[in-house]
């Protein structure tokens, strides 16, 4: 096979969705399907509860397994798929936001009777601004829930993106009669209680009286839906979806097996393979013969006595092979790779080969950050893995001080995982940690205190936000530095962020410097 027809049969995407929506149960449907595991269950039992009690048992039991669960690869119908977990905790949302730099698409899954939540709402975002094309499957179609076409006006107007229905659910609930499959002209038809999808009935015209003879008097109904449909939404284009303007919709129900094959043979066909990635230099071409990647997520090993890591990389460009030496741009130096991982069903493999589009796990001693680039040579920089503005602060304080200098390196490697952000106030040098949420915080000093020997005391801050400041003024940036010195800090590439304790005192900030420009995430 060319590098080429390699690169093009790769589909590497991620399952995003609400808690609870279903995430969890429709990639291990998928993964049945490629036959990447053998019994149901198997993915689920490694979830982390969602409750907001989860306490660090959960989250050590969540990291071990994780790695495994990191990245799901398995072949279906000539393409290789990868999909990428993502921890549904919302504490861990930007490892969430991090990972969506690594897909080439999303499939987002809604829950049929609670429509869009506030997490679907927030991953939508991320999938705007990088114009990832994005599918939404329908859940639960087994359960009574809101009329489609109000579902389908809730998700273009709160997610901000036009749809169009791919698939059309027969009833709901205890009368769910089953879907027709408008993409590939199909009646599937559903039957409770049995795991797949019990009759597929070829049926391109729906006027055919022969309707009535397979749904009986839903057929006046859904000839009457899909008339409405074909009014309201214009046909079904797939470069539109590819540049990010309309998301396909299914309806189906995960649990139940339904709709799951369907989505995944219209996923393989419409979905993108590796797209080109832009780099602060240049715009980088999957297809290119030399190899470059980035990181972008960090792994700790379970084991508190092996400090080692492992560094995933999205391999964005041709051909990674296992020994050959590769720069990591940030240092300079020359690295070669004895043990890359992939990973295959649940199970990880050392590779000899990853082309783009696939991830490869690095074993690592301390080397990588996240966003790390790593090439045949050039020197490149890859955008898109901003910072977001934490929502929870806290100054960190050693608590035995016969240990600063293994708190500060456990820090420092923490913060290079990208488990929470460090900024260092300027006014009086004590140190930040600002994360989502305050699970971050009982992680940071459960692994300080067995990875590192160190002890650390929280104390808490009570502020809104941090933002990243720049202004061509210099007067009124030296201005605002001393009005607001207090509040001043670093983070830790060095610039400028300002700690506002409340929206109002933002807003007022925003109002009385206008010259200053405040972002809420790290790269602009
Ligand atoms: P998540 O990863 O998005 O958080 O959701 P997950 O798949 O864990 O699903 C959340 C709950 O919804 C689970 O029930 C799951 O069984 C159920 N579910 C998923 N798909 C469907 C569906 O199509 N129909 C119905 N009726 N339920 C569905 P749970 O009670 O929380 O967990 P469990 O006891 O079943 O493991």
């Amino acid at each position: 096979m060319t590098h080429s027809e390699e690169i093009q049969k790769r589909r590497t995407f991620a399952i995003v969705s609400h808690p609870d929506a279903g995430k969890t149960t429709l990639t291990e449907k998928l993964l049945l399907f490629g036959g990447a595991i053998h019994v149901a269950g198997a993915v689920k039992s490694n979830k982390i509860r969602k409750t907001a009690t989860s306490d660090w048992m959960d989250i050590e039991k969540q990291r071990g397994i994780s790695v495994a669960t990191s990245v799901m690869a398995f072949d279906y119908a000539d393409h290789k798929i990868n999909i990428l977990d993502t921890p549904g905790h919302q504490d861990f949302a930007e490892d969430t936001f991090r990972t969506l730099t690594a897909v080439d698409s999303v499939i987002i899954v809604v829950d049929i009777a609670k429509g869009v939540e506030a997490q679907t709402r927030k991953l939508m975002e991320v999938c705007r601004m990088r114009k990832t094309p994005v599918i939404v499957f329908v859940n639960k179609l087994d359960r009574d829930g809101k009329d489609p076409f109000d579902l389908l006006d809730e998700i273009e107007e709160e997610l901000h993106i036009r749809v169009r229905p791919l698939s059309w659910p027969m009833e709901m609930g205890q009368r769910f009669r089953g879907v027709y499959n408008i993409y590939e002209g199909k009646l599937d038809l559903y039957t409770p209680s049995k795991q797949y999808v019990t009759q597929s009935i070829a049926f391109t015209d729906i006027h055919s009286p022969e309707l009535e003879t397979h749904i009986g008097d839903l057929a006046t109904q859904l000839r009457a839906d899909m008339e409405l449909i074909e009014g309201v939404y214009p046909p079904f284009d797939t470069a539109t979806y590819l540049a990010g303007d309309v998301a396909p919709v299914f309806f189906g129900s995960a649990l139940n097996n339904f709709g799951v094959k369907e989505l995944l043979d219209c996923f393989i066909r419409i979905a993108p393979a590796p797209r080109p990635v832009e780099a602060l230099e240049r715009v980088v071409e999957p297809q290119e013969d030399n190899f470059s990647g980035f990181v972008f997520k960090i792994h700790a090993n379970m084991d508190p006595n092996h400090r080692s890591r492992i560094a995933f990389v999205k391999v964005c460009s041709g051909r990674f092979e296992r020994n050959a030496p590769y720069k990591h741009v940030r240092s300079g130096k020359l690295m070669r790779f004895s043990s890359p991982t992939a990973f295959m069903a649940q199970k990880k493999e050392t590779v000899d080969e990853a082309f783009a589009g696939d991830i490869v796990g690095l074993p690592d001693t301390g080397n990588f950050k996240i966003g790390d680039t790593l090439t045949s040579g050039e020197d490149l920089h890859f955008k898109g893995l901003p910072s977001f503005s934490p929502e929870i602060f806290k100054y960190i304080d050693n608590a035995d001080p016969m240990k600063a200098k293994q708190l500060h390196k456990g820090i420092e490697q923490l913060m290079d995982e990208g488990v929470a952000q460090l900024f260092t106030n300027t006014f009086n040098g004590r140190k930040i940690i600002g994360a989502v949420g305050q699970l971050q915080f009982e992680v940071i000093q459960y692994r300080l205190l067995h990875e590192y020997g160190a002890q650390c005391r929280w104390e808490p801050l009570s502020l809104y936000k941090a933002c990243w400041i720049e202004s061509a003024d210099d007067d009124a940036l030296d201005n605002f530095r001393k009005r607001k010195a207090q509040y001043l800090a670093l983070d830790r590439a060095g610039r400028a962020v300002y700690l506002a304790d409340s929206s109002y005192v933002l807003t007022m900030a925003q109002q009385d410097y206008p010259s200053i420009r405040f972002h809420f995430f790290s790269e602009f």
